[in-house]
């Protein structure tokens, strides 16, 4: 019998179409012992979260999240709001006894993200932070083929999230779309939005960062805000550049911005060990490229593993091999983990306690940006 899972999501946004999509499609090509039901969609605006919700076929709206989170009705909350309600609302959550999933980042910072964990593990329930880039198959796939050994000792993990839509000095900053650019509002700027990114995939496949130094620059010092109408100075982070030690001993190098001409989304990591390297990249998602020092000689080179056979992870819940999924996916495979998780008392990862390791290291990467110094990794 599949059980329904009731779900009340928060913010009608980007986020909020791509998991709607997801808690759509999860039932028609995953076996699940639950099913979403999407009860309810909340946002401040009723014209428009009333439009969204009809689009999605959710069943009711509510314009403020505390009934919504409140509603006995809910046996899940989404939310999909910019990071300084992140915290705010896990904790309802927690008090409502209410299942969550969170946007990343988990928090503002560490200190924010802690009160979090607590909060959810206290109360005992299911949480999950929406990681996507983990099930993204060929990013699983590189997962096995490390868990395997098949890199050896592992000396470089190296990693860029770059974007070119800040560039602008007119654009303003604050309010609706623009919040990614308010402090307030985001708690920093690439570094929260897009390393964060780097750093879950870099923990997850190559263990611990003990201590990092970096660098960041906000190029746009001023811009005007979009709430108040005055010009006011830029908290964001604009880009960061980061180089660190893991805990195995390899170093790290990391790097993002939104000053980068040309790239729009261009997310890359590259992994040399021992034996073998791995690169991949988001505009090409479904490929692994894999060089194996070990293969013959003559024949010896990059591999470019299109990530869509069968027994590639996730695929075999898809279409017939060679025929290639995309980014909405990675989504369907978050609910779909999650709903196992839930199922089987083993919850799917990231949970809010795995998310706080990369809320940790973006503390210390912003903490090393002030003084230009090393800085040791806090483990909670
Ligand atoms: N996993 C990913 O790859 C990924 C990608 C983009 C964004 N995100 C994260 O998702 C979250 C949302 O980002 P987005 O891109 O969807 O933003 P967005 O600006 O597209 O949407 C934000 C939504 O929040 C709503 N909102 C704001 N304040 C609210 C309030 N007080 N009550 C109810 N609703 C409110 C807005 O109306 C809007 O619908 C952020 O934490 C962001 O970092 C993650």
């Amino acid at each position: 019998m599949t059980k329904p899972l009731n779900i009340g999501m928060i913010g009608y946004g980007f986020m909020g179409r791509a998991h709607s999509n997801a808690y759509a499609k999860v039932n028609h090509f995953f076996d699940l012992p639950m099913r979403p039901v999407l009860k309810a969609a909340c946002g401040r605006d009723q014209a428009k979260v009333r439009a969204f919700a009809d689009r999605w076929s959710y069943e009711s709206v509510e314009t403020d999240w505390r009934k919504l989170v409140e509603r006995p009705d809910i046996d899940c909350v989404d939310i999909c709001v910019p990071n300084n309600l992140h915290k705010e609302i896990a904790l309802a959550c927690a008090a409502n006894k209410k299942m969550v999933l969170c946007e990343k980042p988990l928090a503002m910072n560490g200190a924010e993200g802690r009160e979090m964990v607590e909060a959810v593990e206290k109360a005992g329930v299911a949480n999950m932070v929406w990681y996507n880039y983990r099930r993204v198959p060929a990013v699983t796939l590189a997962k096995q083929l490390i868990d395997e050994g098949k890199l050896g000792r592992i000396f470089h993990y190296r990693a860029k999230f770059l974007q070119d839509w800040t560039i602008n000095p007119e654009l303003p900053q604050g309010g609706t779309a623009l919040w990614r650019l308010d402090v307030a509002a985001a708690g920093s700027g690439v570094s929260g939005d897009l390393l964060a990114h780097c750093i879950d995939t870099a923990l997850w496949l190559n263990g611990d960062l003990v201590s990092v130094t970096a660098l960041t620059e906000t190029f746009v010092k001023e811009r005007k805000h979009n709430l108040t109408g005055k010009v006011e100075k830029v908290g964001i982070d604009d880009a960061c550049i980061f180089f660190g030690r893991f805990a195995n001993g390899s170093l790290a190098n990391f790097e993002s911005t939104r000053y980068a001409r040309g790239h729009k989304a261009l997310y890359t990591f590259e992994i040399n060990g021992e034996h073998a390297s791995i690169f991949w990249d988001l505009h090409d998602l479904h490929r692994l490229q894999y060089f194996d020092h070990r293969d013959g000689g003559l024949t010896r080179g990059w591999r470019s593993v299109h990530v869509t056979d069968g027994e590639h992870p996730y695929m075999a819940n898809w279409w017939v091999p060679g025929l290639q999924i995309g980014y909405e996916h990675s989504f369907v495979h978050q609910v779909a983990d999650f709903i196992k998780g839930v199922a089987s008392g083993n919850l799917a990862q990231p949970t809010f306690r795995d998310a706080q390791r990369t809320g940790l290291v973006l503390d210390a990467v912003l903490a090393s940006a002030k003084t230009g110094q090393p800085v040791d990794v806090v483990r909670d």
